[in-house]
């Protein structure tokens, strides 16, 4: 056995050094470099011996290439999560075996969200192990209460070895598991600290093992951390099936829950969510949310159609436009990209003419959701016009379009999902690219005209859509 030695492994990235030093030169990120020892005990197993890649080696460990027309397809019995928004994000329910990190701060729903989907499965007597590493479980079982959660199936267990675990996993052989969270486990094979980065990728790597022998749905819980002792999930990324993100804005009860990585599904969708005292509430038209408190008839306002993965949703972009009367002109956006909002300013005051300039700028996205598509522009650009002009934007239009530098308007993708999300909210107008015309030539046929009774104007030029507007 190689003599033990001494590595400084950065708990933000993994990055590997053999000197300390103050700042880790993978990720830039100070202080976050941790001593752990090399080669004296039996390294942390780690990809090769997943049970899915062995799969197919001979004895020898030599395997045949194979036809790629002569490969055997495997059909994946999807277990639903029973919470619609949770299946769609995973591409249509978990796969039995498969391995799930749910990353997000601390504090954001991910315990909450877990329970909800263990209780649902719970509630088709389904049994599931919950793992908690972090609360006792009488706060569990408080948690449970206020969710109203079904818990005659849902066993319990507050456990930080990972020999344990796994010897309870093997006992319950449960239909599903959850583990809260991955940085409380921590094997006796290893020295480091739990929640250090060898811990979590041999942790990770065990259990993923059992997930696929014992053919286990399994839900790991990290949180993202910014403190160098503890490693975020972003190590274990390549470790896992499914790579999900519970993100919110701070003081907003919203969530949104995002695939980063899915070996079963797209990366695509998106699942909306709304932290209520009772637990978390699916959001099924989230445009209607972001839409709740729009004033009617006030300037410096748009709704704009973004897409999130394949999901339309509408945004409010607002806007405020006021003279400078206390020093040098400032530009402040919250949500949408400061730098596209002053490209605008300026392609705006050249194309157009107005004069904008020396003005302090506001741009806000309302109910805190980010727009960062380009296809936003044209949103972004009636909401700035409509509060210098002070004229307020048609409350029954809807607008998008991405804008070029010489005041060009663009054609976008899935315009005509867009619009029959607009419609469906109940909006009579919109105006999009003139380049985006095929597009809808293309779903308006004889038999199905979804665009009845709503007004459609192609805009070429920023010119076009003033016109066109104010
Ligand atoms: P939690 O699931 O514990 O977050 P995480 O596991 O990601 O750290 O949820 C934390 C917050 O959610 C907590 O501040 C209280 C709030 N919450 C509600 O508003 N309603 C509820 O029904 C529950 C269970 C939590
Ligand atoms: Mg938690």
């Amino acid at each position: 056995m190689a003599k033990a030695r001494a590595v400084y492994v950065c708990q933000s990235c993994g990055y590997e050094h053999a000197k300390w030093s103050g700042k880790c030169s993978g990720c830039d990120e100070w202080n976050s470099l941790v001593e752990e020892t090399r080669g004296g005990e039996k390294p942390a197993s780690s990809l090769k011996s997943g049970p899915s890649l062995r799969a197919g080696y001979g004895a020898e460990g030599g395997m045949e290439p194979v036809r790629m027309a002569d490969v055997e397809l495997v059909e994946h019995n999807r277990i639903n999560s029973g919470i619609s928004e949770f299946d769609r994000v995973l591409g249509g329910g978990f796969v039995p075996g498969s391995v799930v990190l749910l990353g997000g701060d601390p504090g954001i729903g991910k315990s909450t969200l877990a329970l909800q989907v263990a209780g649902d499965f719970a509630g088709r007597g389904l049994d599931v192990l919950y793992v908690s590493g972090e609360e006792s479980l009488s706060q569990l079982k408080m948690r449970a209460q206020r969710l109203r959660i079904e818990a005659d199936n849902v066993w319990v267990v507050g456990e930080t070895s990972l020999e344990r675990v796994e010897q309870r996993l093997r006992d319950k052989k449960p239909d599903m598991m959850v583990i809260d969270s991955i940085q409380t486990i921590a094997t006796d094979q290893l020295t480091s600290s739990p929640g250090s980065v060898a811990q979590l990728r041999a942790v990770t790597s065990a259990l993923t093992q059992s997930a696929k022998g014992l053919n286990i749905p399994t839900v790991l819980i990290g949180h993202v951390t910014k403190d160098g002792a503890i490693a975020g999930p972003k190590v274990l990324e390549h470790m896992v099936d499914t790579v999900l993100y519970f993100e919110g804005q701070p003081g907003m009860n919203y969530r949104v829950l995002r695939a980063v990585k899915n070996r079963y599904g797209s990366t695509n969708e998106i699942g909306v969510f709304e932290m209520r005292s009772t637990g978390l509430k699916e959001v099924h038209n989230p445009s209607a949310m972001f839409l709740a408190e729009r004033p009617d008839n006030a300037s410096g306002s748009a709704v704009v159609p973004i897409v999130e993965g394949t999901r339309p949703l509408l945004v409010e972009i607002q806007a405020l436009v006021s003279p400078n009367n206390y020093g040098p002109p400032r530009i402040t956006s919250i949500g949408v990209d400061q730098t596209r909002v002053m490209l605008l300013l300026n392609i705006i005051e050249k194309r157009t003419g107005l004069k904008i300039a020396g003005q302090d700028v506001f741009v806000n996205v309302a109910g805190g959701a980010r727009v960062n598509e380009p296809a936003a522009d044209l949103g972004i650009a009636v909401a700035l016009l409509s509060s210098y002009l002070d004229r307020p934007v048609p409350g029954n239009l809807v607008v998008f379009g991405e804008v070029g530098l010489t005041g060009e308007v663009r054609a976008v993708p899935q315009a005509a999902g867009r619009l029959i999300e607009a419609k469906k909210l109940g909006f009579e107008r919109g105006m999009l690219p003139r380049g985006n015309v095929p597009a809808i030539e293309e779903v308006t046929t004889p038999e199905s005209a979804p665009f009845d009774g709503f007004k459609l104007e192609f805009a070429r030029t920023l010119a076009d859509l003033i016109r066109e507007v104010f």
